[in-house]
């Protein structure tokens, strides 16, 4: 482990974290830019994730978030996740982590008050502002389910490509990264924004942790070549 980073750790007051997908491909999550397997392979998640191929096809893009809950369902928390959990547990108050990713896994490994830039996967909304005989407990079954009334259906409650990040998480996210003095960047690839935005906002060093490079390596002040099950225990220690 490099040393000068373990200090930094040790001396901060104030952590963000900001993880993506990667953070999730130990536990058995592929990441979004991965090829997928079986009979997903043929689509582009970025195609699919859209309000628009919602719209066209609700419930191909339904069946597809369908899958993706069920994979996600079977898989644990990795031990990247809990050591972030176990820091925090052990440092109340020191840190503050942000999300990209929608799966719940640092939740479900008992991180507080995580900042989940992207959404649920595991929840649904409505996808036209809900009427009054909008009901999701009383939804009529279907894929995608939907109000016998008016027709409206639900969606899965993650942001899509083109849609605004929920505003008082965003805002959260960027406190967070211009009042910290150090800011850990686990399992990203850096190309979606505004969430890769904060790693250029924080105020404190900021250090990648990822195998590959990513857009980001340019605003680090280290980057630690390996991945986040293996990297983060040892980092976060102590
Ligand atoms: P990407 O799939 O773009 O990038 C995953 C990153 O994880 C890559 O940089 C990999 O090198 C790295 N990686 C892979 N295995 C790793 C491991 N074991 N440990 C650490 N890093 C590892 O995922 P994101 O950057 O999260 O947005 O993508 C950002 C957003 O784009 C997603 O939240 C999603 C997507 O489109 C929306 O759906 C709005």
């Amino acid at each position: 482990m490099n040393d000068q980073v373990l200090g930094w750790v040790r001396a901060a007051k104030r952590i963000a974290v900001l993880t993506g997908a990667g953070m999730s491909a130990e536990s058995g999550v592929p990441t979004f830019r991965d090829a997928q397997t079986g009979l997903w392979a043929q689509f582009d998640p970025a195609q699919l994730a859209t309000e628009e191929a919602f719209r066209a096809r609700p419930s191909m893009v339904w069946d597809w978030y369908a899958f993706r809950r069920e994979m996600i369902a079977q898989v644990e928390p990795n031990a990247g996740h809990k050591a972030l959990a176990d820091f925090a547990r052990r440092h109340p108050g020191r840190m503050t982590l942000i999300t990209q990713n929608v799966d719940g896994l640092h939740q479900r490994a008992g991180s507080p008050g995580v900042l989940a830039l992207h959404g649920n996967i595991f929840e649904d909304k409505w996808l036209d502002p809900p009427k009054a005989c909008c009901n999701a407990a009383a939804a009529a079954a279907g894929s995608p389910p939907y109000c016998d009334r008016c027709g409206n259906m639900l969606r899965p409650d993650v942001v899509w490509f083109g849609e605004a990040l929920p505003l008082r998480t965003l805002a959260a996210a960027e406190d967070a990264a211009r009042a910290c003095d150090l800011m850990l960047v686990v399992g990203t690839s850096g190309v979606v924004y505004p969430a890769a935005g904060l790693a250029r906002t924080a105020a404190g060093k900021v250090v990648i942790i990822n195998p590959h490079p990513t857009d980001l390596d340019d605003a680090a002040d280290a980057v630690l070549r390996g991945t986040a099950a293996q990297l983060l225990p040892q980092l976060m220690e102590d």
